[in-house]
């Protein structure tokens, strides 16, 4: 089945638990948590106390949380002591990857890695074996609301040829028009972000995805 993956960065920041629950009813079983430090992306977004404030409020999605950190090591346990079942990091970063994918395992919760896109397939072959979760960033990450960058999505391709079989989940301008294309290139999650909350009927979005 294809995971659909709001991305909260697209919800009302003054009303988000209105917003996750609109599109939770809708139909959305992962939440999207877009972590950022200003310094891997040019921007700032929260931290754990939003991840345990969304555990609370929805107790039974899963939360994938998306660490665009130069240093995720230092807040690897505060995420998942918060809530989320999912961390992942980036390629990019200048730390012990292994190390870090390694403590994620040991504290409980599943790990993911993701590129950029300037970023090549070949930089996390080493690790396909080791994440339950492969994240291809198809915009520069930092905003929501951009748009895909349809090269990105061969990346998925290459990934499924040299035998990933687990999540494999595209972030970065998805939208009902190109969701298939992502999907007919390997996905099987897509993280939505501008595409579902300024949409009229999310519900009909994630209906026609789900039955592709
Ligand atoms: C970008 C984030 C994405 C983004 C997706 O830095 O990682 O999750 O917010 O939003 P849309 O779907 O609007 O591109
Ligand atoms: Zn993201």
């Amino acid at each position: 089945m294809i995971n659909i993956a709001p991305s909260m960065l697209a919800a009302d920041p003054l009303n988000i638990g209105r917003d996750i629950q609109k599109i939770v009813s809708a139909g959305a079983d992962v939440l999207h948590i877009d972590i950022m430090d200003a310094h891997l992306v040019p921007n700032l977004s929260y931290g754990p106390a939003m991840v345990k404030a969304i555990r609370k409020g929805f107790p039974s999605c899963i939360l994938d949380v998306h660490l665009m950190m130069d240093n995720p090591a230092n807040y690897v346990k505060a995420f998942i002591t918060s809530g989320a079942d999912e961390l992942t990091i980036h390629a990019e970063i200048n730390e012990n990857i292994p190390r870090i994918i390694g403590e994620i395992h040991s504290l409980g919760a599943k790990a993911g890695i993701s590129i950029k896109p300037k970023t090549k397939v070949s930089e996390i072959e080493k690790y396909i074996n080791d994440v339950e979760l492969i994240l291809i960033m198809s915009v520069e990450p930092g905003f929501g609301g951009q748009k895909m960058m349809p090269d990105c999505l061969l990346k998925l391709r290459q990934l499924r040829d040299m035998g990933y079989t687990g999540t494999l989940s595209v972030d970065g301008g998805i939208n009902a028009e190109n969701a298939k294309m992502a999907v007919q290139h390997g996905a099987n999650r897509l993280v939505m972000g501008t595409a579902l909350f300024n949409s009229q009927d999310p519900a009909k979005i994630i209906a026609d995805i789900r039955a592709l």
